[in-house]
């Protein structure tokens, strides 16, 4: 079994957040949501991994995940010269997954899930396709699926007006070889795109043996500000061990579930789990409240935060104000605020600059 994992894209959901970025990469909990991916899929005993790069943001996704040592795997990137489907992508990757079954996964998703299972029920019932389902609220944003009773796969639309279930595709996918023929048949859809949901709804009419199966854990998008706050909520709620490496001085107080990383300097500061603070950091008389995630290289003085995300290289300096539900982009800068607004919330992108006063 192989595995693709698709991180094309113009890092367009998320401006203006990702305008320089791929969405990929965004962090949740300090690791880029791509690497939840790859650690799912290796924990699933796949190591043989082709991540799908668009020409956009391929070098970045390259450069911050190399070679898939990191992870235990052997990760090959293959361009998608242009945004043409997710069954176009699985066209590219046809060279890198010959004759073998394989998951497909969609690199803007966190999924928890138990891979390993849903393998284990794609060989033990010789599946061609074996799709993960889960209900969502509003259904005509995604794939959708009516399944009968025994889990079988009747029919997907993708983003149908009047969706025949409340079961969404959640972006994972695992496929049998018999797939290739499928996407070889399908035409584009209106959208210009060669769909993964014609292809799999090409097998289905032609009775192969394709099934779906509904993920117990959680899925959380990551496409707007206040998902990836809930997904950073839900990711140190459920992921984070309390590890303090970096110098914590005798003022200050660290409650709860806490990560620092190395070569991170606290002073005089509280800080109430569940927080994570990468390496390289500089903390002083800081009140950093739980649900925060502060990367590498931030410097925070005189902050007050709580329940946001703070990007690399970010700095924030003497704001005597509580900061909440926010995300500071990489190397923001803001500072001061002599007087007393009630509250600050900001989705503020990359190299921005902000002075109050
Ligand atoms: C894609 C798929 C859709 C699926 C969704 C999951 O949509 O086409 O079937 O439900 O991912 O995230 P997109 O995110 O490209 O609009």
């Amino acid at each position: 079994m192989k595995a693709i994992i698709l991180a094309g894209g113009k890092g367009t959901r998320l401006r203006p957040l990702t305008h320089t970025g791929a969405k990929q990469l965004v962090p949740v909990a300090n690791k880029p949501i791509l690497w939840y991916g790859i650690e799912s899929i290796v924990e699933a005993g796949i190591t043989e991994i082709g991540i799908i790069i668009s020409p956009e943001t391929g070098e970045e996704v390259k450069a911050q995940t190399g070679d898939g040592d990191r992870f235990g795997a052997k990760i090959t990137y293959i361009l998608q010269d242009k945004p043409a489907g997710l069954a176009h992508a699985v066209k590219v990757a046809q060279t890198f997954l010959g004759d073998s079954p394989f998951v497909m996964y969609l690199g803007d998703n966190l999924v928890q899930s138990d891979l390993a299972l849903f393998i284990a029920a794609f060989r033990e019932h010789h599946l061609d396709a074996l799709t993960l389902l889960c209900p969502v609220a509003n259904p005509s944003a995604f794939g959708v699926a009516k399944v009968d009773e025994n889990g079988k796969l009747l029919q997907l639309v993708e983003k149908p007006k009047v969706p025949p279930s409340n079961l969404a595709l959640v972006g994972i996918y695992i496929f049998a070889p018999t797939i290739h023929e499928a996407i070889a048949s399908i035409q584009p859809s209106a959208r210009g795109e060669l769909e993964i949901t014609d292809a799999i709804q090409s097998l289905i009419e032609q009775n192969k043996a394709v099934e779906a199966r509904q993920i117990r854990g959680w899925w959380l998008d990551t496409g707007k500000k206040d998902d990836l706050l809930e997904a950073n909520r839900v990711i140190l709620d459920t992921c984070l061990q309390h590890q303090v490496q970096g110098d914590v001085d005798a003022q200050s107080q660290i409650i709860g579930r806490v990560e620092i990383g190395q070569g991170s300097k606290v002073v005089n500061c509280t800080i109430r789990g569940p927080v994570i603070i990468g390496e390289n950091c500089h903390l002083e008389n800081c009140f950093i409240g739980p649900y925060t995630s502060v990367a590498d290289q931030v410097t925070l003085i005189q902050a007050d935060l709580e329940h946001s995300v703070i990007l690399q290289g970010a700095k924030i300096d003497a704001i005597h104000h509580r900061i909440v539900d926010s995300v500071i982009g990489q190397r923001a800068y803001i500072k001061e605020a002599p007087r007393r607004p009630k509250a600050l919330r900001f989705m503020i992108g990359d190299d921005c600059q902000i002075e109050l006063n």
